[in-house]
């Protein structure tokens, strides 16, 4: 890398993030014109200017009215802005399943997808799934199968693994299925498939096959 391209490269990573910053600031009414709060310093000549845009996205059966950069991806919504922190980043790239959310049931990476498409939809976290009190039966088959170390990725897993088990009830086949005419089987090897896309660090993985086999077939 050039020393140009090098100063080309730190310049735009700086840039980034300070409409990052402007971003937030915003959304915390310390920026929005007609929000109440001082101005906030005038963009560089030449960035783009983001784009709020109000919304309302109901998460866990609340609705929440916010204003957001249309850039804003569901994760960054949920934990910079709604403070749910349980969905974790890990790889913001789809790749690790740490951001897993379930939107009208169906399990999906919320890194991968912006919040403005999300209006309208009923969006779940690991915080609505269940309560100290009452858990969720896979948060309760997580803690006594021991299901994870540093805990991580498990709000990811359990989410997934309740929009995995309404899969196998709706009968979508997997990869390893045999009979794609048979409701299937939950074998591990169909767990594990299926959970293929959250990924655990800690190598957890045969307590959280373990945990997700015994409330497979339990009416969640
Ligand atoms: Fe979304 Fe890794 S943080 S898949
Ligand atoms: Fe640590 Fe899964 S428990 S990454």
């Amino acid at each position: 890398m050039t020393d140009t391209t090098r100063d080309t490269a730190f310049a735009l990573t700086r840039r980034t993030m300070v409409e990052a910053c402007a971003a937030t600031a915003a959304v915390t009414g310390l920026g929005i014109p007609g929000a109440g709060g001082p101005a906030s310093a005038a963009p560089a000549p030449g960035d783009p200017a983001p784009q709020m845009m109000p919304m309302r996205l109901t998460v866990n059966g609340t609705p929440h009215d916010l204003i957001l950069d249309t850039r804003t991806t569901l994760l960054d919504a949920l934990r910079e802005h709604l403070d749910l922190n349980g969905s974790k980043k890990g790889c913001d790239h789809g790749q690790c399943g740490a951001c897993t959310v379930l939107v009208g049931g169906r399990r999906i990476n919320a890194c991968l997808t912006l919040a403005a498409m999300h209006e309208g939809d009923a969006i779940t976290t690991i915080e609505g799934l269940g309560t100290e009190a009452a858990l969720h039966p896979l948060q309760a088959a997580f803690l006594h199968h021991d299901g994870y170390q540093c805990g991580y990725c498990t709000p990811g897993q359990i989410c997934s693994a309740v929009g995995m088990l309404a899969e196998v009830e709706a009968g979508w086949p997997s990869h390893v299925t045999g009979d794609l005419t048979a409701k299937a089987v939950l074998t591990d090897a169909e767990i594990r498939e299926r959970m293929s896309g959250n990924i655990c660090r800690c190598s957890a993985y045969p307590n959280i096959v373990a945990a997700i086999r015994d409330v497979a077939g339990i009416d969640l």
